[in-house]
Formats: structure tokens, C-alpha cells, sequence
């Protein structure tokens, strides 16, 4: 029997227009352009300033660009899926209302929550689904809508958030091109390091909560990077090692946009020249669950069918890992 593996044969991705410089940051913390460039790569980034819109905004929106240049029928998806580490609302699922307004009216839904690894983990889980030869089409969509919960008057954080969305479709393949082979791991005390810590079940909102401003991201920076450098070039160099993928033989390192010193530290590991190297943080900022993505809109021209695609990802929980992929087509 022929072995299926999962392809991704389409992307779409989404930002908004409002574009927030370093510049206006410093006017409302005491930051500077020098420091926020030499420190994170990071140069602007999108917000979404549109009144009551939230993360699923973003996310069909990006869902709607694939499904154009795709041109696909809504109706056909099988599974939608939204790793996001800013749902819409607790309780209710946002993938459901993203795929009803799509018109992608016979799938199920659901969101992957697991912060700025949920694109890499939903890879993992679409990968499954189709594999498994029971679904045909599941699109993954990476958003976040990070500046709602964001303090714009924390300097350590507000800096490297930014607001976006991804998608990508998986579909049955049967020449061995897609997902190859994953390394996945998580660590629960790192919720110590990176977290929101109100409005969860743990600690409910109160009028304190509200007052001590624990409904935006907490982050004890230097730990998170030094989790982050540590165990993406682990996992990258890990999937490299098992698959015998020299620096020759890889197209293309896929990584997570938190910060340009932990992706230069990881494409140093694995061997890897500038150029082979897809980074997007310096107009994006760390959109979480959407960086994945998002890379992969902005390089789409320049990827041929064949490629190895080495990705990496780490984030809050904690939670990590690597993917390696084979791309499925040539751009028209
Ligand atoms: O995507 C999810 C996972 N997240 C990550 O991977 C992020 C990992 N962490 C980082 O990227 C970095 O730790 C940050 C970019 C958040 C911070 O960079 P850092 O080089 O680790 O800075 P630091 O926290 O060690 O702070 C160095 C100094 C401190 O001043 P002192 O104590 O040396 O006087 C900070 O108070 O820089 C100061 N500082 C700032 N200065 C200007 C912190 N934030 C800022 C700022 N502007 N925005």
C-alpha cells in the first residue's frame, strides 16, 4: 500500500495595516530604536486597531487569502484549526466561528493552544489527521492578536509583540513529499517564566487582578531566551542528526520570530548561511502562533518543490520543537 504523508499545498496570511515603529514606542515607555534593533531584530510591527475585532479577524482573513489563490471550496475542508494563544473568548471555540464564516460548512473545529509553539504542533496534528487517511483537506491557521494582551507600559514585553495571522493547507500526498519527522517536548514549569496569570481558571478576574495588572503577558526575559537558544538548536540539530540532513541538505530553516539572536543562535548550530535562513521579525515582531506561517507567505515564490524545510519553534509552557518537511510545489 502507498504510504500517505501530509503536504501543505497552499498558504494565505494576513496583517494588519497599522504599523507600530520603534519610534512610537518611545513615546510611550523608556525604550529606543538602538536598543529593541541590536537586541531583538525587531523594527515595527502590525497591530489590529479595529474595534471589536479579535484574533478570529485575523485569522479568516488569512484563511480567506488561501482560499483565493488556492482556489478552493470552503465546503471541502474537513478539519479547521487555530493554534492561537489569544483566543476570542474562553469557552467558545474560535476555529468554530472561523470556519463557519469561511463557509467551511462540513468541518469540524477546533483551537491548539500551546503559545508560540501551537503552529508547530498543529503541523503535528494535521499531519495525523491526514496520515491517517480519514480527512483529505485540514487547514492550519496560526493568529494572534498579542496586543490584547499586551502592556504598553512594560518596556520588556510590549516591544516584541505584534498582531498577524497564517494559514496553510494539508492535503494527502503519495510521491513521500511533507511532514517527515517531528521532535516535540514541553515543560510545565517554564509557566513560571512566560505567562498571563489572571482571567484563568487559577485565578479568576477580580477588581484586583484588573488593578495589578495580571491580565497581560509576564515574562522573565533572560530565562525564556535562554530556554529558547538551548532547546530550538537542540531540537533543530536533533531532527537533522536522525534524518542524516547535512547544512548542504537543507533548504530552508523555518524558525519561530521571538527574537533575531535566538535564530541566528539556531542556524549556527545547525551549520546553516545567512541566506538559508527565513526571517520576517523585523517588520512582524513575535506574532506567536502566526510567525510560522507568515514565513512561509512571504518566501512562497522563492520554494521549489523538494525542499527541506528544517522548522523550530519555542514558547510559553514550555513548550518546543522541531519539524522537518519536504515542500510540495512550485509557485506559479
Ligand atoms: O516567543 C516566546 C518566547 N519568548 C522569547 O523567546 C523571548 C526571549 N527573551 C528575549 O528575547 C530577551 O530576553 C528580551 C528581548 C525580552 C530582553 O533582552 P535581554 O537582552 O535579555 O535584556 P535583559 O532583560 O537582560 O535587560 C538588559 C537591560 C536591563 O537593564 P539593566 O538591568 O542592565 O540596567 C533592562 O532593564 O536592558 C533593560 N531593558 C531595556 N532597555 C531599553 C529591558 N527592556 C528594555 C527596553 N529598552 N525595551
Amino acid at each position: 500500500m502507498t504510504k500517505i504523508t501530509a503536504a501543505i499545498t497552499a498558504v494565505g496570511a494576513y496583517v494588519p495595516d497599522f504599523i507600530m515603529t520603534n519610534k512610537m514606542l518611545e513615546e510611550l515607555v523608556d525604550t529606543n530604536d538602538e536598543w529593541i534593533t541590536s537586541r531583538t531584530g525587531i523594527k515595527e510591527r502590525r497591530i489590529l486597531k479595529k474595534e471589536g475585532e479579535g484574533t478570529s479577524y485575523l485569522a479568516i482573513k488569512a484563511a480567506e487569502d488561501l482560499l483565493r489563490k488556492g482556489n478552493i471550496d470552503p465546503k471541502e475542508i474537513d478539519l479547521v484549526l487555530v493554534g492561537t494563544a489569544t483566543p476570542d473568548t474562553l469557552v467558545a471555540s474560535t476555529a468554530a466561528y472561523v470556519a463557519s464564516q469561511i463557509g467551511a460548512t462540513n468541518a469540524f473545529a477546533f483551537d491548539l493552544l500551546a503559545a508560540c509553539s501551537s503552529f508547530l504542533f498543529g503541523m503535528s496534528t494535521a499531519s495525523g489527521f491526514i496520515a491517517s487517511g480519514k480527512y483529505k483537506k485540514v487547514l492550519l491557521i496560526g493568529a494572534d492578536k498579542m496586543s490584547s494582551i499586551v502592556d504598553y507600559t512594560d518596556r520588556t514585553t510590549c516591544i516584541i509583540f505584534g498582531d498577524g495571522a497564517g494559514a496553510v493547507l494539508f492535503e494527502p500526498n503519495t510521491e513521500g513529499l511533507g511532514l517527515q519527522d517531528e521532535y516535540l517536548r514541553s515543560d510545565g514549569l517554564g509557566r513560571n517564566f512566560l505567562s498571563m496569570n489572571a482571567g484563568g481558571s487559577v485565578m479568576p478576574a477580580t477588581e484586583e487582578t484588573v488593578k495589578n495588572r495580571q491580565h497581560y503577558i509576564f515574562q522573565e526575559g533572560k530565562t525564556v531566551f535562554k530556554f529558547a537558544v538551548s532547546n530550538m538548536a537542540d531540537a533543530a540539530a536533533k531532527i537533522m542528526e536522525r534524518n542524516q540532513l547535512t547544512d548542504t541538505d537543507v533548504s530552508w530553516l523555518v524558525p519561530h520570530q521571538a527574537n533575531k539572536r535566538i535564530i541566528d543562535a539556531t542556524a549556527n548550530r545547525m551549520g546553516l548561511d545567512n541566506d538559508k535562513v527565513m526571517m520576517n521579525i523585523q517588520k512582524y515582531g513575535n506574532t506567536t502562533s502566526a510567525t510560522l506561517p507568515l514565513l512561509l507567505h512571504d518566501y512562497e515564490q522563492q520554494l521549489k518543490k523538494g525542499d527541506n524545510l528544517v522548522f523550530a519553534a519555542f514558547g510559553g509552557g514550555f513548550t518546543w520543537g522541531s519539524i522537518y518537511l519536504k515542500w510540495a510545489y512550485n509557485s506559479k
